[in-house]
């Protein structure tokens, strides 16, 4: 019998996806949540708090493999070591992370938290393997959401995102977990670069709305490592192949249509 599959963040975005993915593979599946969820159809949920390290020793109990997705806006580098301690003194074989594309090189929170995270896992005498990924769709859809409730539409010259569907990562992760540790694999990014302003006129086009859109310039390191592109693997990532426009139509039920939804402005 083989030992259930560690899943932290199983219930997140890109959690939902992975937990069918490896009961279709035919592996038990232990989730670690801060909230108590009912067992169901081969999936068990360990109630813990990684940041607070609290039930962290049980949730690795007697497991091999563990598919390391939570996360959150700050602290990912501490919940990560903690996650560590208890997984090395548990004999935990493979340690697999999620990770984001330019952590090693954006100058904010939560792309350095990601990245003392990376080191984390890859010092941890556990056999590992890191996979970095682009912004999800999901992301995508809730950061052009709330800019398109704005009368007019900040369109920051030079931030470009490539969005990979969440569920093209979930795939490619549990396929990592399930062969052997791999270190940091290549990264997976979107199959286009867009625009943030882009997004948001897709977005609105989903909609059917229109709003003006408002070039603006992200002023200093961070403005510049963007316009850099530090946030982009252009050459060499491994490419998911559901498309933004794809999602929209999936999430709003209707194809984008060709006409521009928003025109730029000053
Ligand atoms: N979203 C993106 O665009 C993107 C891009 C690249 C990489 N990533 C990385 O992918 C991972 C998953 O992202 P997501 O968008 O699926 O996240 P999400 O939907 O925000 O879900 C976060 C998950 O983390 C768990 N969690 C948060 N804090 C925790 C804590 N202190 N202890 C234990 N569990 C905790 C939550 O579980 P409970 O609420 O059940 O406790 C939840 O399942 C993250 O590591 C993120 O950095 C995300």
């Amino acid at each position: 019998m083989t030992s259930p599959i560690l899943v932290t963040g199983g219930t997140g975005t890109l959690g939902r996806h992975i937990v069918p993915l490896l009961r279709a593979a035919g592996r038990e599946v232990r989730v670690l949540s801060r909230h108590g969820h009912a067992a169901g159809d081969g999936v068990r949920y360990v109630v813990g708090d990684l940041l607070k390290d609290e039930g962290v020793e049980a949730a690795v109990d007697g497991v091999e493999t563990v598919l390391h997705l939570a996360g959150g806006a700050k602290g990912d580098d501490q919940a990560t070591a903690h996650l560590v301690r208890a997984a090395r003194q548990a004999g935990v074989r493979h340690l697999v992370y999620i990770s984001v594309i330019g952590a090693d090189r954006l100058p904010l929170g939560y792309f350095r938290s990601k990245h003392g995270a990376e080191q984390a896992v890859a010092d941890s005498g556990i056999p590992w393997t890191t996979l970095r990924a682009a912004q999800f769709h999901d992301l995508a859809l809730k950061t052009a959401a709330a800019m398109a409730r704005l009368p007019v539409v900040p369109s920051p010259g030079g931030l470009r995102w490539q969005p990979v569907d969440s569920r093209d990562v979930a795939a490619r992760l549990v396929e990592l977990a399930l062969d052997r540790p791999a270190g940091l694999v290549p990264d997976l990014a979107g199959p286009k670069v867009y625009g943030l302003g882009e997004l948001v006129r897709g977005y609105l086009r989903s909609q059917g709305r229109r709003r003006p859109l408002l070039p603006v310039r992200v002023p200093g390191k961070v403005g510049r490592a963007y316009r850099a592109g530090d946030n982009l693997t252009l050459q060499g990532a491994e490419v998911g192949h559901r498309t933004w426009e794809a999602f929209l139509a999936e999430r709003s039920g209707a194809s984008a249509r060709p006409s521009s939804a928003a025109e730029p402005i000053g």
